[in-house]
Formats: structure tokens, sequence, C-alpha cells
């Protein structure tokens, strides 16, 4: 470990002893002391007390500006009043029926008006929604094979627990990647039935449909691959996949879980322009209560009305998260608040590039909506193999010196990225900058020397 990095290290871990404390306790319990494998980071991570607006403050009383927004859920900022105030009229009116109520056609109205489908079914999560979706596409086309992007990350469930990290020599020819199991646990049908292809790679989409004559049920992807940082479709991509698709009959999935809220008000098919026959909606629509939606059009989704295709769910439509949905959708998710959440974006993406040319980082800023990232390589990253080949040191010394700075740049991961929320303000913009080009000199010098 290189003398800047352990710096930033031993400022954390003396700003941050409850956290430390805390996460001693967690380990009792919990597997590696967190809740989800992607908390958990070395020597141990920030311990969240409480938060509202942009910041959140940890249990040693450091604040911190937010961009890291529960991992990307939370456009709205912590605590947004309109959710606040929805959620408590809510709380005293029953928690939880299990029984049809009110809210449930106010909310998927306001989902169908902006996003391209018919009907659609609430879960609670993004993995719930994307194993929905998939189960249905298998039904409507009665095929069993879908194709998933090396590097796409679409949560939890066996269909996709595939090639989201894999490694050399295990992934195979880049034209046509091994699929790699996400872990231990996958079944080998579940693998065996996941073909994988490289993102903004038509020619290896083209080949896995004519290795499987009819027998892909669909694509599934992110339309900008953030599993990876920000990894932008190349022009024709989408639209490619879209000819493809239609051409094999096959279900063309935008998986929205973390773009349909944050790209722009009618998600990706309004900012790429390219039509999805299913959708998978979750994070940002809840507001900071976890809701999540699958949909499609009135044929399709048709196969769950005939009870053909199995749908359920004890907390589907819970009372009080379709209430904070509603007030997201009326209140946070609007074109006024886009411009706002587009112009801090713009201003944080562009204050990052001066700096980067001043110092002389290897560096870019890859953006989308709400959401951007420092991507530290030289070239665009196309595709999950050109990620990979990130310094991890490197991009640890950038995210321990802002987090040292006050400043949550994002989620701890190289595969993470900024989130920017309404409640975010110029002067957090300019905080954020600060704290960047306070360190840069140093990330910029210590890649000098990992380089020559
Ligand atoms: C694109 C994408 N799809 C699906 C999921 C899974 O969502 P959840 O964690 O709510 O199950 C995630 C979560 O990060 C995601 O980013």
């Amino acid at each position: 470990m290189y003398p800047e990095l352990q710096k930033e290290l031993d400022t954390y871990q003396r700003r941050t002893p409850k956290s430390a404390a805390s996460h001693k306790l967690n380990l009792k319990r919990l597997p590696l002391g967190v809740s989800s494998n992607y908390r958990a980071y070395d020597p141990y991570p920030i311990f969240v007390k409480e938060a509202s607006g942009s910041h959140f403050r940890d249990l040693d009383g450091n604040d911190y500006i937010d961009f890291n927004l529960c991992v990307g859920a939370l456009i709205a900022g912590h605590c947004h009043p309109a959710v606040m105030q929805a959620v408590g009229e809510r709380l005293s009116t029953g928690t939880m029926f299990g029984m049809p109520h009110d809210l449930e056609w106010e909310l998927s109205e306001e989902i169908c008006a902006r996003f391209p489908i018919e009907m659609l079914r609430f879960s609670n999560s993004g993995t719930e929604a994307t194993m929905h979706a998939i189960r249905l596409a298998r039904a409507a086309t009665g095929r069993e094979k879908i194709i998933k992007f090396e590097g796409g990350y679409h949560g939890l469930h066996e269909s996709v627990l595939v090639s989201m990290k894999p490694k050399a020599p295990d992934f195979g020819d880049i034209n046509a990647p091994t699929a790699v199991p996400g872990g231990l646990g996958v079944p080998e049908g579940s693998r065996a039935n996941t073909v994988v292809a490289t993102f903004n790679d038509l020619a290896s989409v083209e080949l896995r449909f004519t290795q499987n004559p009819s027998g892909i049920a669909a694509i599934i992807l992110e339309p900008i691959m953030m599993n990876v940082g920000l990894c932008i479709p190349q022009p024709g991509f989408l639209e490619g996949l879209r000819d493809l698709c239609t051409k094999h009959g096959a279900f063309l999935i935008f998986d929205e879980i973390k773009t349909g809220g944050k790209l722009a008000w009618g998600g990706a098919s309004e900012y790429f322009g390219v039509k999805p026959d299913m959708i998978c909606l979750g994070k940002s629509i809840g507001g900071g209560l976890p809701i999540a939606a699958f949909g499609a059009s009135r044929e399709a989704m048709a196969l769950i009305a005939q009870r053909k295709v199995f749908h359920g769910g004890t907390y589907n439509s819970n009372p009080v998260a379709m209430a904070a949905g509603l007030a997201t959708f009326r209140d946070v998710l609007t074109r006024g608040n886009y411009a706002h959440v587009d112009k801090l974006g713009a201003k944080l993406a562009n204050g990052y590039r001066r700096t980067i040319a001043k110092v002389g980082l290897q560096a870019y800023v890859a953006m989308g909506g709400a959401n951007g990232a420092l991507m530290l390589y030289p070239r665009e990253v196309r595709n999950y193999r050109d990620w990979m080949v990130v310094d991890e040191d490197l991009w640890r010394h950038y995210w321990f010196g802002m987090v040292n700075r006050g400043v949550m740049a994002l989620p701890y991961g190289t595969e993470e990225q900024w989130t920017i929320s309404v409640q975010h303000t110029e002067a957090d913009i300019d905080e954020h900058l600060a704290a960047f080009e306070e360190i840069a000199p140093a990330l910029a010098k210590a890649q000098v020397r990992a380089t020559s």
C-alpha cells in the first residue's frame, strides 16, 4: 500500500472509532458484519446515525454530504418533506393489509403515464422485479434461455447471478463470454440458461441468437450499464438490440432499477428513444421506501391475469411504501426537479473535468442523468473487460480521501457511481469539488508512480 493511501486510511480510522466498535459487534452475528455484501469493505464500513436532506451523520458525529444515497435509491434525498408527510399520514391508517387498496391504481397510472408499458405488478425489490420479468418473458415465448451482458447486475436470483464480476481465465473469449456463476449455490441448470454477451458489441449478441435458434426468451440489460461505473451505450447499440429482439421474437427487458427514476422523466426509453418490451423499476421510485415494479404490454401481462404465470407477495403494494411512491412521482420526480439535478450534475462533472485536466490525471467523467462517476481510465470504458483493469488502490485513495473531507462521493466500490438528489444544492457541489481539488494532485502523483 502506498503512503498517501495509508495516510488516508489512518485518518479514516482516527475519525470513525464508533463505527469500528459497532462493526465488531455486528461481526458476532452477521457474516462480514453487514446485511448485504455490498456494504462490506476494509477496514470496516461507516455506521450511520441519521440523515436528512443531502447529508448524513455517522456514529462519531462526522457529517457527510451524501452522494451514495442508498446506492442510488434516493434521488429524493433523505426525508424529503413530501414523502415524509405522505408516509406520516399513512402510518396511522394501517401499515399493511395484504388486500387491495386505492393507492395501487393511483401509482400505476403515474408509472404507465411516463414509461412505455400498459400494465404492471408491484414488488419490493429490484431482485424480485427482474425475476418476475424474466419468468414472464420465458412464459410468453415458451423459451428458457436469456441473454445478459458480462458485468451486468440485475439482482440476486439464479438466472442473473451469472458473470457479474467474472475473472480471467474463467470468462473465456470476449466475443462469446463464458457464463460464470456469481458464487456458489447457483444451479448448473440456471447457469446454462443464461448466455452472456459483451456490452456495446452487437456481433456478440447476434452470435448468441445464431447459436440458440428459437431458444432466447429475452435480453435483459441496464440501458447504461452501471455495475462498472457508468458504461454508456454507443450510438446504435440499443437500437440494434431492439432490432435483434424483434427479429428473433425475444423480449427486450430494460432493467431500469437504477436508471428509471434517475435518467429522465420517462427513464431510458425517453432518454435514448428506444422502446423495450418490458421495464423493471425500483430504488428511486420509492423515495426511501421499498417499492419495485415490472411492467409490459397488456398482452404480455395477460399471462398473469389468466393465472398462467404466477406472481404474488405478502409485502407487494405495501400501503406505506405506495404512499411514499406516489409522493415521489408527484412531488420529487418532476420535470423541474430533473432540470435541477441535471444542472448540478453538469456543474459537478465540469468541475471534475477542470481538476482532472489541471493535475494531469488519466481519468474521465461519465454521466447519465443524476448519476456520474470518476472513471480512472485513459480511455472510455465500453464493456466489462475495459472496466476491470482499474487501479483499486488509486480508487481507494480517492474514496477514502473524499470521505475524510466530509464527502461520501459514491458508495464504496469501483463499480459504483454518484447520485445527485433533488435536495442537493450548488453549495453541496462546490464542497464536493473542493474536496476533489484537494486530493487530486496526490492522486495524479500516485498514478504516475504506478504506471512508470
Ligand atoms: C440494475 C439493478 N438491477 C437490480 C438490482 C437489484 O435490486 P435490489 O437490490 O433492490 O434487489 C440492482 C441493485 O443494485 C440494480 O442496480
